[in-house]
């Protein structure tokens, strides 16, 4: 039995589509407050609880051998850090497992991620990989560059106004992947040995500049779109202010720094050695948004 956390999250739903598009045997964890429908509509078994709450995870891991790990805080609030949810919550997930009488762990991590990131998020997810690489359970670790669903979330307001808002130059390079491609992967590992143990740089088959996807989104709305980039300077002055009066409480400094300071980048040369899949394309992907959301 499969257990996938963080099941309604944007991720979550999409493993948890091809779990079931497959035949295989798994739960989702889920909030009292999670957004269901969609885990519902494809008939998903659902267990409530919180991965803070260990008396909820005992009960989620009953007869679970493998586990997808996809929760995440996000933004940290008062009270709730990237060390209860991302850290100490997959550290629970691992001793259970373990008490299980072992078996596979699969981490979604993020390209970028390190002891040395200065985002906090970034540290963390690093501390679970380590985690994982003293367990003694079978694991694999996928480290994504950003979701293509991410470039889309500002699709309306660029159809409408013709302008793409861009974290820091218009020439960064970004390579973004579909999800249902990491999706793919993620669920292929739980049976695939040679990804065993193995940690995975994975982002789509280009790296484009903010510039290139401006085009893109171009030639697909056919009309003119402009590229506005926020410069990193202003975002840094933002995220000092926050930071100081939040007592640095969201961390955007640090998320800054992940995602606006340069290239983002990776080589896909050993995922193209363990799995068998041809990369979508951005142009592909957001050819398919546009056309499911055609009203926006
Ligand atoms: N988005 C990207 O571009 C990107 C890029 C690289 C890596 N990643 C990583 O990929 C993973 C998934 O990202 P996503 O965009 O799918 O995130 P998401 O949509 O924010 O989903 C996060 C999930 O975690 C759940 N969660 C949060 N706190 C929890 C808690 N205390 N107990 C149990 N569940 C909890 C949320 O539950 P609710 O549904 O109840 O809110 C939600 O379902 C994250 O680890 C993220 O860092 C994302």
């Amino acid at each position: 039995m499969i257990l996938v956390t963080g099941a309604a999250g944007t991720l979550g739903k999409e493993v948890c589509t091809q779990l079931a598009e497959k035949g295989l045997s798994f739960k989702c964890l889920v909030r009292k407050t999670s957004k269901t429908e969609a885990l519902e509509k494809i008939g998903a078994s659902l267990v409530y609880g919180d991965v803070r709450d260990m008396v909820s995870l005992e009960k989620a891991m009953k007869g679970v051998t493998q586990v997808i790990s996809i929760h995440s805080l996000g933004i940290q609030k008062k009270g709730i850090t990237y060390w209860d949810v991302d850290y100490q919550g997959n550290i629970k997930l691992i001793e259970l497992l373990k008490k299980n009488g072992g078996g596979k762990f699969v981490y979604v991590s993020a390209l970028g991620v390190s002891l040395e990131a200065r985002f906090q998020l970034y540290k963390v997810k690093q501390l679970v990989t380590n985690a994982l690489e003293l367990s003694g359970l079978d694991y694999t670790v996928f480290k994504p560059s950003g979701f293509f669903s991410d470039f889309t979330q500002a699709a309306g307001f660029i159809k409408k106004r013709g302008i793409m808002p861009a974290m820091g130059s218009s020439e960064n390079r970004v390579q973004g992947i579909h999800m249902g491609d990491l999706a793919y992967c993620m669920i292929d590992s739980l049976f695939n040995e040679k990804a065993n143990k193995r940690v995975f740089l994975i982002g789509g088959p280009e790296a484009l500049t903010y510039r290139q996807i401006a085009g893109i989104y171009e030639k697909l709305l056919n009309r003119k779109v402009r590229v506005l980039p926020i410069p990193t300077g202003f975002q840094k002055f933002v995220g000092f202010i926050v930071d100081t009066f939040t007592g640095y409480r969201y961390d955007i400094l640090g998320f800054i720094d992940a995602f606006s300071s340069g290239d983002s980048t990776c080589d896909n040369a050993l995922l193209h050695e363990v799995f068998e899949i041809k990369l979508r394309t951005f142009e592909e992907y957001l050819g398919a948004f546009l056309s499911e959301n055609k009203q926006n």
